[in-house]
């Protein structure tokens, strides 16, 4: 049986990424690692919490000790980070912690890695690397060359992770591949980003807080199909590869508003336009040639459907998101938009 430690797993893709492997690999036994910060929600994983072959540990990867600990014991031979602070709004209120768990923990986690046997290690990194491209050029695509050009301290510590990871594998030989993926939706989505906010808010009859015209670009993934492509890498990919993750599904953020609005019934007039987003970036869009050709990946879920289940699962569990909203959420809340409501971007 083999180990396999995921970083995160308490948080919106890394508990994806479980469930995946739960299904698709039940032969390993999985580790889940997570400090629970306020993204991360023990609740997401309670159905898999007595399985023999699952064991939560709260740990912060910026521990070393406990982090060193728990390599002794469970002697894991993949670890996947997942873990990090991952939302750009918040990273430009408060840089700090962004270096600290999204470059520090990485290394940490490296760290361990090489003082037990080198164990395979994957970086589950963000398009945002390659910061923004033009809205006039829908020709060009964020390939594996493209240079690193981030906006946000929050994609400028992604990319110190993906740097030092990549300085692991050539200094030290560190078995390691990076993925670098575009904006994932579905279920367990923290409501402080674009699409389950603006279905909660939405469901609640409150303003929806669209950032300047609302005419930034995303590249929209299923999670599900982040999660078969991590699978692949890690099983798959050639070591001290970086393999790019996306869909070719690309969406203006004020078109994703109104869908969610109309498939819930709510009149447009909740749509409030509020103060642009310091440094915000225009387009992402995601050419995954390469994981295709060497892989065989292709995205499996079409945005049309894939948002309809989404909101449906918000629909129906709201056991999961109101104890959310109604928390230490709705401080951030007032703090982040506060004084933004109502403030016409136009
Ligand atoms: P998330 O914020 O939902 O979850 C992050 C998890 O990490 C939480 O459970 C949190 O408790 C945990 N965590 C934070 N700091 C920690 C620490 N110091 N030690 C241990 N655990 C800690 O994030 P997400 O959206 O699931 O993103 C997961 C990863 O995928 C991140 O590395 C992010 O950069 C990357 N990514 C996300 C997207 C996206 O669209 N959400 C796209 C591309 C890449
Ligand atoms: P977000 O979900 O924060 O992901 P990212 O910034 O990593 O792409 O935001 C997605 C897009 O939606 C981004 O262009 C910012 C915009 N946005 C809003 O217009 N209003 C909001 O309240 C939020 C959270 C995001």
């Amino acid at each position: 049986m083999k180990t396999i430690f995921v970083t995160g797993g308490a948080g919106f893709i890394g508990s994806n990424f479980i469930f995946h492997m739960r299904s698709a690999h039940p032969e390993y036994r999985i580790v889940c690692l997570d400090k629970l910060t306020y993204a991360g929600n023990i609740s997401t994983l309670k159905d898999i919490m007595e399985d023999e072959n699952f064991r939560f540990c709260r740990v912060d990867i910026c521990n070393r000790d406990a982090v060193n600990r728990l390599f002794d014991e469970e002697r894991p031979d993949i670890v996947v980070n997942f873990a990090a602070e991952s939302h750009v709004d918040r990273s430009i209120e408060d840089p700090s912690v962004f270096l600290q768990t999204n470059i520090m923990g990485t290394g940490v986690l490296m760290d361990a890695c090489r003082s037990h046997g080198n164990v395979r290690f994957h970086q589950v990194s963000t398009d945002e690397v390659y910061g923004d491209l033009p809205l006039d050029r829908p020709d060009l695509f964020f390939t594996e060359e493209t240079p690193i050009h981030t906006s946000s301290p929050y994609s400028s510590s992604k990319a110190g992770a993906d740097l030092l990871v990549l300085a692991y594998y050539r200094t030290y030989g560190l078995p390691v591949t990076i993925s670098r993926c575009s904006n994932n939706y579905g279920p367990y989505h923290f409501p402080e980003k674009l699409i389950p906010l603006m279905i909660i808010n939405a469901l609640n009859d409150k303003p929806l807080p669209v950032y300047g015209e609302g005419l930034n670009v995303r590249d929209w993934l299923y999670v599900e199909d982040h999660c078969r492509a991590i699978d692949l890498i890690i099983h798959k990919g050639r070591l001290g590869e970086v393999y790019n993750v996306g869909g070719h599904n690309e969406m203006r953020n004020i078109d994703i508003v109104k869908l969610i609005v109309h498939a819930l019934g709510k009149s447009e007039e909740l749509i409030t336009y509020v103060t642009d987003r310091k440094g915000h970036d225009l387009r992402y869009a995601i050419d995954p040639a390469k994981i295709h050709a060497e892989l065989g990946w292709l995205p499996e879920t079409k945005f049309a459907y894939g948002i309809q289940k989404t909101i449906q699962w918000y629909l129906t569990h709201q056991d999961w998101w109101e104890p959310i909203v109604s928390g230490d959420y709705m401080n951030y809340y007032e703090q982040m938009y506060g004084d933004r409501l109502g403030h016409s971007g136009r």
